[in-house]
């Protein structure tokens, strides 16, 4: 059988709030500020899409995300459901992520921690929402300890929230863009005995793929990814 052509994969994107200075982004496996407006641009970002989280991080939030595919890597098996997927090594996941991503018809699929996750996957992700917590200097066990290099990252844009209502610190959002983004590239057959057959929804995948690099140009013209929050 004839391979059909290799198209660009989903792009993995990371969203992370991390102290200032001192990067730290959990303790005790719970995270150490509470920010409602952030947690607002998370779920924002992030519904209707496919998530890759480690097990801590899963049993840290408690229960799925819902109205996402949460993708969850641990070397112990979790039972599937309908918006749970297990995922034993890193390629699984990205797989998996790929998969749903197509079937939902995205371009983007988000990884969102913790520390092993995000380092583990960090030669992956094109795009970085940072959240920066001014809480000043605090203990913690998990950490986000990333320098943005201006050689290999664009700074995008930036917007800043004060303390208040639900926001227990100020904090900056700001979005970051890898200058030579890694794109991954398979064929349909790549997929053939994953799961659901994606035959119906792939040509419909390809061309939104097509068309996506005038999207990305349109993405980056908006003054402010932020202007909802
Ligand atoms: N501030 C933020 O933006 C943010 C975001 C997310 C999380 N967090 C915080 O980060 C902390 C958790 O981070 P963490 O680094 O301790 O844990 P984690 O990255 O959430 O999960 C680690 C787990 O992932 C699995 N894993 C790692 N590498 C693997 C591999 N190669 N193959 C298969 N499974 C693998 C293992 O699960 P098994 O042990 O089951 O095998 C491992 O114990 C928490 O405090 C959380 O609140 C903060």
């Amino acid at each position: 059988m004839a391979q059909t052509k290799r198209i660009r994969m989903p792009s993995a994107t990371s969203l992370v709030a991390r102290s200032y200075p001192d990067r730290i982004i959990g303790v005790e496996n719970a995270l150490p500020w509470h920010l409602k407006t952030d947690l607002k641009h998370f779920r924002m970002r992030t519904q209707g899409h496919a998530i890759i989280m480690g097990r801590k991080t899963f049993e840290s939030i408690g229960k799925p995300l819902p109205r996402r595919v949460n993708i969850i890597l641990s070397r112990s098996p979790i039972a599937d459901t309908v918006n749970v997927k297990w995922a034993d090594t890193p390629e699984t996941a990205l797989m998996l992520a790929d998969y749903h991503s197509i079937l939902l018809q995205k371009k983007e699929f988000f990884i969102i921690g913790g520390e092993e996750i995000y380092n583990l996957f960090m030669k992956y992700i094109n795009k970085v929402f940072l959240t920066e917590v001014f809480c000043g200097h605090i203990n913690g066990d998990a950490k986000f300890d990333v320098d943005f290099d201006n050689k290999e990252w664009r700074f995008h844009s930036e917007k800043d929230f004060l303390k208040g209502d639900g926001d227990q610190f100020p904090f900056r959002i700001s979005c970051l863009i890898r200058r030579k983004p890694l794109h991954r590239l398979f064929s349909k057959e790549y997929f053939m005995g994953r799961g659901k057959d994606i035959s119906d929804v792939w040509d419909k995948y390809v061309a939104m793929i097509e068309r996506s690099d005038s999207d990305i140009m349109a993405d980056e013209q908006q003054l402010d990814f932020f202007s909802d929050l």
